[in-house]
C-alpha cells in the first residue's frame, strides 16, 4: 500500500509502521539490481528531478539509479551550471521545475528545513537527500535495512553513533529510526561535537567511547568534517583520531559479532582505520548496496503503489 503522505522529508515524522513498510518494499526491490536486466517498469512515465545544492557521490547516484531500475526518466539539476548561481531563490527554481510537471523532486541542501520549504512551494512529492545538520532520511533507512539484513531484528541490539554528533544528519535520522525500532542507541563525540539536549531525542549521550562501544552490536562512524576543521572542534586531527578513531583494538569492546558501518565518505586513518574499514565486520559497501534498494522502495511507495492498486 502506498505511504499516505506527499513527502518523504525525515525520519522523525515517520510511524513505525510506515518504516516498517519502507524496509519490507527495499527488501523486495533488492533482487531487481542481481538481474542481468536491471529494470521494473513499475514507474514508466514518472519523471524524477535530483536538486543537489551540495556534493554528493553515493546519495545522488543512488537516487538517479533507483529511478531508472524503475523505469522512471531521472534529470540531474547541477546547482554550480544552473539559474541558481545567477540569484534565483529557492522559490522561483522550484515553480520553474514545477512547471516541467515532475512526479518528484529530490533535494539536498545545507540549509536545515529546506525540503519542508520546497514541499510547500510544489505539489509533486518531495524526498529529502539531506538537510543541513537535520536530518537524512534515505541513509537512516538503509542503514536500518543493512542491520535488519544482518542482525534479523532491530529491537534490543544496542547501536554506538560516534564522532561529530553536532553537525550530522545521520545521526539524527538514525536516532529517530533506531529507537523507533526498539534499539538502544548510545552517541558518543567530544563535547564540542555533542549537542545539548541530544538525548531528548531517545538516545543516551557520552564521550566516553569506551563506554560507547562497551557490548555494541552495531557501531556507526561519522564522518568528520574537515572543511569544518577550521572552527576548531578539537585540537588536531591526529588528536581526534587518538581518541574517537576506530581501530582493531577499540574494537574489541564491542559482540564479537559486531558489524561496522559509515555513512562516507570516509576519511581513512581519522576516524575509521583502514584495517577496521575493509575488514571482515565492515558492511560499508552494503550499505550503499542497500542505497540503491531503498531509494526504489521510496519511489514506488511515493509514486507507483496507489494506481496499481487502482486508486
Ligand atoms: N552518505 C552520503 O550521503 O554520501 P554522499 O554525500 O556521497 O551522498
Amino acid at each position: 500500500m502506498r505511504l499516505k503522505r506527499k513527502d518523504l522529508l525525515g525520519i522523525e515524522d515517520l510511524k513505525l509502521e510506515e518504516i516498517e513498510q519502507i524496509l519490507s518494499t527495499a527488501e523486495s526491490f533488492k533482487e531487481v539490481s542481481t538481474r542481468e536486466i536491471k529494470k521494473v517498469p513499475t514507474l514508466r512515465g514518472k519523471t524524477i528531478i535530483n536538486l543537489f545544492y551540495e556534493p554528493s557521490t553515493r546519495t545522488r547516484t543512488s537516487f538517479e539509479i533507483a529511478a531508472k531500475r524503475m523505469s522512471a526518466d531521472a534529470v540531474n539539476i547541477s546547482v554550480s551550471t544552473s539559474s541558481v548561481v545567477k540569484g534565483e531563490t529557492l522559490k522561483d527554481t522550484a515553480k520553474n521545475i514545477e512547471a516541467m510537471r515532475p512526479d518528484c523532486i529530490v533535494v539536498r541542501h545545507p540549509s536545515s528545513g529546506t525540503p519542508l520549504m520546497l514541499a510547500g512551494y510544489v505539489g509533486c512529492s518531495v524526498v529529502n537527500a539531506g538537510d543541513g545538520a537535520h536530518e537524512h532520511p534515505s541513509q537512516a533507512l538503509l542503514d536500518m535495512l543493512t542491520v535488519k539484513e544482518r542482525k534479523g531484528s532491530i529491537a534490543g541490539l544496542k547501536i554506538a553513533i560516534i564522532g561529530d554528533i553536532a553537525h550530522s544528519r545521520v545521526a539524527r535520522s538514525n536516532i529517530y529510526g533506531f529507537t523507533r525500532l526498539g534499539a538502544e542507541v548510545v552517541v558518543a563525540g567530544p563535547p564540542t561535537m555533542m549537542p545539548a539536549g541530544i538525548e531528548t531525542l531517545g538516545c543516551r549521550a557520552t564521550t566516553d567511547m569506551d563506554s560507547a562501544l562497551k557490548g555494541a552490536d552495531v557501531v556507526m562512524m561519522l564522518r568528520i568534517q574537515l572543511e569544518r576543521q577550521k572552527e576548531s572542534f578539537f585540537p588536531t586531527i591526529r588528536e581526534y583520531s587518538r581518541v574517537y578513531g576506530l581501530d582493531e583494538m577499540k574494537l574489541k569492546k564491542a559482540k564479537e559479532d559486531v558489524i561496522i558501518l559509515h555513512p562516507g565518505p570516509i576519511n581513512r586513518g581519522v576516524e575509521i582505520s583502514s584495517e577496521v574499514a575493509d575488514g571482515p565486520y565492515s558492511l560499508i559497501l552494503d550499505q550503499v548496496t542497500n542505497g540503491v534498494a531503498v531509494r526504489m522502495a521510496i519511489f514506488y511507495l511515493l509514486l507507483g503503489a496507489a494506481k496499481e492498486e487502482g486508486k
